[in-house]
């Protein structure tokens, strides 16, 4: 039986999101024998990492690089850009008030080169700006602080500083809910408009937030093919698998069963795991990654999201660390 790394060395690489928790004991076992490729679940984000003003810890991120590095895998930065888990130092001064764009500019200028500049030429892609693209508006721009505060171009800006901090670094544009029609061309538009200026761009990262009911091949197709048009490359960054109806989420915010890994939703799982992964391997060339958002289902940032008190089993992995029936079907092709 081949591992997923083994069975995907022609391919790309593929990852695991983690925490410190995982380098040690049966999950480093599991990521070291499986994976090529790591993401520090939240590490790298502005605040754990930068929890005040010139004040950086290093120490989770630094022991994510170093596993990595020992054991010969890559790494992918997240994320210096995003609305959340940013810290409110960030947006204000010592009074309280909110800073002006050119504080706020010189702020992210500081932060990416810090952060970019101690792992240069050690991560080899940095997802640079995290989803900017509201889900339902018509507007492309969320209204995020950073939006607020100093206008469209803080993405262009983030992006331009990242590639002055590590020019050899590959720079994504990551985002979730990727395709749906509405928020696919948002963020084409954004993409069309960031290429035509040359601001360096080389990556559009599809998050794979999805379940077992979405995204449909056709779907996730027209948006690989899509952003690859723009000259981009793909990677999906955070895939999982939920076995949740977001339908039923939508209605209905409490628990479900939480035994709902029957053997019928498990066969829906594999079957949708199957099919993901063969459009993957379709697009190889394109699509340059494929990372996970979580080693197994003993532990996943679905439990208890979006309803507390729920279970989900959204892995290759299950609550043993044993490889699930999707596990076959994506690694014997
Ligand atoms: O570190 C604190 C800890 O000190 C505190 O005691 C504890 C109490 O709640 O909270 C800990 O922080 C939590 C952190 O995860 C680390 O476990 C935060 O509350 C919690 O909000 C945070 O959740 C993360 C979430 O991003 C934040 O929005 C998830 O772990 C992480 O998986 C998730 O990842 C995001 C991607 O970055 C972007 N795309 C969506 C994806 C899923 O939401």
């Amino acid at each position: 039986q081949k591992t997923l790394k083994e069975a995907y060395k022609d391919y790309f690489p593929i990852g695991v999101a983690v925490a410190p928790r995982n380098l040690s004991g049966p999950e480093a076992e599991l990521i070291v024998k499986q994976f090529s490729s790591v993401t520090p679940e939240n590490a790298m984000k502005m605040g754990p990492i930068h929890p005040e003003p010139g004040r950086y810890n290093w120490q989770d991120a630094d022991a994510i690089v170093a596993f990595a590095q020992k054991n010969g895998m890559k790494v992918r930065g997240h994320t210096l850009c995003w609305h959340n888990q940013t810290p409110k130092w960030f947006f204000t001064d010592d009074e309280g008030k909110q800073v002006s764009r050119e504080v706020l500019l010189d702020r992210l200028k500081e932060h990416i080169n810090n952060v970019v500049g101690r792992y240069k030429g050690k991560i080899y892609a940095w997802d640079v700006v995290n989803e900017a693209v509201p889900d339902t508006s018509s507007s492309i721009y969320r209204e995020s602080k950073f939006f607020q505060i100093i206008g469209e171009d803080y993405i262009e800006k983030a992006f331009e500083f990242a590639h002055a901090a590590d020019p050899d670094a590959q720079l994504f544009y990551n985002d979730y809910n990727t395709e749906s029609a509405l928020k696919r061309e948002k963020i084409f538009r954004l993409l069309k408009k960031l290429k035509e200026k040359n601001v360096p761009v080389h990556g559009v990262g599809l998050q794979g937030h999805w379940s077992v009911y979405e995204p449909t091949a056709a779907e996730l197709e027209k948006s690989i093919t899509q952003f690859a048009g723009l000259g981009l490359v793909v990677q999906i960054t955070e895939l999982d698998v939920s076995v949740h109806p977001k339908e039923h989420e939508r209605r209905q915010k409490k628990p479900t069963d939480s035994a709902m890994l029957t053997p019928e939703m498990t066969a829906r799982q594999t079957a949708q795991y199957k099919m993901l992964f063969d459009v993957f391997r379709k697009h190889k060339g394109t699509l340059t990654g494929v990372t996970f958002w979580n080693v197994s289902d003993k532990s996943t940032w679905l439990d208890n999201f979006p309803v507390m008190g729920r279970k989900d089993y959204p892995l290759l992995f299950d609550q043993t660390y044993h490889p699930k029936p999707a596990y076959f079907q994506v690694t014997d092709f």
